[in-house]
């Protein structure tokens, strides 16, 4: 069985997990940067790319220790190459390919996608036919799977990723960033149906999706005036509208390609009403909903472990290269 140490760095998590075979987790260590980003309402690369490199040292050696291996018993080491912020992959990506020369064993470049995308399976030894829908800060993307590394892309937004959609949104409403989980949280309180937000490209007859034209609506509807207890109804209209748009497509999706499971994974897929629509909509047509389990849906090492563990596993041809590769690419995923 394999012994991957794996690093993500994406972002703004700075992530280090060891996991052995496809299932057992030896460490799980996520150091997260929000904070230091909140101040600017946004991710900074330069800050990420700094926050990560003084966090490494640290991090790994409480992975380490956690994990009760050294670096000489690992069979590969693996960190993600890419999408993400250049100056923050470079860390991850540089430190991967350092211990991988350092212990003389292989090093795997894997794809953050990837990891979200088979991150509901966590632990499998395989993976079985579904869709997936990725929906996080960054990304929209639903693929029809067929195995492992076997991958369509059946849709993506043409702009705004969902997640991006809730923190501008946030944002407008001064919930501050991130803002999915505090637009959620006021949601509760609200009435959906108060204010009849679009629910762009729902009838666009195929599996692409739009996003800002639905924060623009926001916009607008707050400069006509808002009263701070409208704030709950706001909330739960857009949510709603976000929501109806991606269960509705991940069903379609389904359903066209014939499948009978579904995923949701990445931040976005942490809204309790997101994975109680998709669900309802999904069990309508016999198809089972499948998400990954809370510590797998914001980022995190381990899903990157799984990834390269399952190509340690399969045995599928491995990207070694360790540039990294900023872009989402699906004309070369998965790398
Ligand atoms: O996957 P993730 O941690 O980072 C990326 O790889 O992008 O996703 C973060 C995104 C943010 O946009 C955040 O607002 C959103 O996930 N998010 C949520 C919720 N929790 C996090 N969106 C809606 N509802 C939530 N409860
Ligand atoms: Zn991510």
């Amino acid at each position: 069985m394999s012994l991957v140490l794996a690093l993500e760095t994406s972002c703004d998590e700075t992530a280090a997990a060891v996991l052995e075979g496809t299932s057992r987790v030896l460490a799980d260590v996520v150091y997260s940067q929000i904070e230091e980003h909140a101040a600017y309402g946004g991710v900074v690369p330069e800050v990420a790319s700094r926050s990560h490199l003084e966090a490494l040292p640290s991090l790994l050696e409480e992975t380490l220790t956690r994990s009760g291996k050294t670096l000489s018993e690992m069979d590969a080491f693996a960190a993600t190459t890419g999408p993400g912020l250049a100056p923050a992959l470079l860390v991850g990506a540089n430190a991967g390919r350092g211990l991988a020369a350092g212990a003389g064993k292989p090093f795997l470049a894997i794809n953050h996608i990837e990891g979200h995308l088979l991150s509901p399976f966590f632990g499998d030894p395989e993976i079985p036919p579904h869709v997936a829908l990725v929906v996080s800060g960054g990304h929209t993307l639903l693929f029809d799977v067929t195995g492992f590394r076997d991958y369509k892309l059946l849709g993506r937004t043409l702009d705004d990723a969902a997640g991006e959609a809730f923190d501008k949104v946030a944002k407008l409403l001064g919930l501050g960033y991130p803002g999915g989980a505090a637009i959620e949280r006021l949601a509760a309180q609200g009435d959906s149906n108060k204010i009849a937000f679009p629910r762009g490209m729902l009838e666009s007859g195929d599996l692409d999706f739009s996003f800002s034209g639905m924060k623009t609506s926001v916009r607008y509807f707050l400069q006509k005036g808002f009263r701070p207890e409208d704030l709950p109804d706001i909330c739960a209209s857009f949510q709603e509208a976000v929501i109806e748009v991606l269960a509705s497509k991940l069903t379609s999706a389904a359903r066209t390609c014939g499948r009978s499971v579904a995923t949701l994974s990445g931040g976005v897929s942490f809204n309790a009403r997101l994975v109680e629509r998709a669900s309802e909509l999904l069990a309508k047509h016999n198809i089972q909903l499948q998400v990954a389990k809370p510590a797998l849906r914001t980022d995190n090492a381990l899903m990157i472990a799984y990834v390269a563990a399952l190509s340690l596993s399969f045995d599928k041809p491995m990207n070694t290269k360790t540039d990294i590769s900023p872009n989402f690419d699906p004309l070369t995923f998965p790398n």
